[in-house]
């Protein structure tokens, strides 16, 4: 696991911004795992303005997300399908077609989950950006999930719920539960990237990096993995000084 200390969230942005086009500029029909929430923000951002600036192409990559909130679609701002067009999509040249997610509304979950384990199969991530939830959960598999978990639904845990209530009108409009890529899913990435800041991920980054490798914390199994880079500020890095 190599692990780069940032100063700040700018600086986070732009290490990680390198990442990625390492994997971009090198395979221009890459599969590319993307994530949503606060943490990606700042790369999406770099990533669009790179694009315009400097011409990286999108036109041949494929995307993948991690999750979608279940009972959501694209007419809810709320639902992750809007946000990647809001933040990413529509300010690079990726085609539409080749974006993924799993789809929350689905009328059988059950066969989404399967549907969706398939796709990964057939067009496994060059790179997964992942962000990392203050319990430890990747994707939005949650403390004691199984590490050879696949595509699930998953009950959100309250805290996650608290949590992602900022991005809502109240917390009871948050919903209780969520499709997300399972762990074997995410650990099947060739390279995976972690991005995090702020001190309230501190625990779950020094649990991830140097605590027992634990289903109680998922992000722990990135140990395991052998192409895993890890951006963080100070404040997330402060435990594990
Ligand atoms: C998002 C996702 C989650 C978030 C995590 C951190 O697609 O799967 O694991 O990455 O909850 O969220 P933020 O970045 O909002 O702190």
């Amino acid at each position: 696991m190599k692990v780069i200390v940032t100063k700040n969230t700018e600086e986070l942005a732009e290490q990680a911004l390198q990442v990625m086009l390492d994997v971009v500029k090198n395979k221009p029909n890459a599969v590319i795992g993307l994530a949503t929430g606060s943490s990606p923000v700042g790369l999406y951002k770099k990533m669009i303005e790179d694009c315009k600036i400097n011409g990286t192409s999108y036109a041949n990559i494929k995307s993948v997300n991690l999750d979608e909130y279940v009972g959501l679609g694209i007419e809810s701002d709320q639902s992750y399908v809007y946000f990647m067009n809001d933040n990413l999509f529509k300010g690079i040249d990726i085609k539409q077609e080749n974006t993924n997610l799993p789809n929350g509304k689905a009328a059988d979950m059950a066969k989404e989950c399967e549907r969706y384990t398939a796709l990964l199969n057939s067009m496994p991530q060059d790179i997964q950006l992942l962000g990392i939830g203050a319990n430890g959960h990747i994707g939005f598999n949650e403390p004691n999930t199984p590490f050879d978990s696949t595509t699930h639904i998953v009950e959100l845990e309250e805290g996650t719920r608290r949590d992602n209530a900022r991005f809502f009108a109240s917390l009871d409009e948050v919903p209780t539960h969520a499709i997300t890529m399972g762990i074997a899913n995410i650990m099947n990435a060739k390279k995976i990237l972690v991005v995090a800041n702020g001190a309230n991920k501190a625990k779950a980054v020094y649990q991830m990096i140097k605590g027992e490798v634990s289903e109680n914390c998922p992000a722990s199994i990135l140990q395991k993995h052998n192409d895993v880079i890890v951006v963080v500020d100070e404040a997330a890095y402060s435990l594990c000084k």
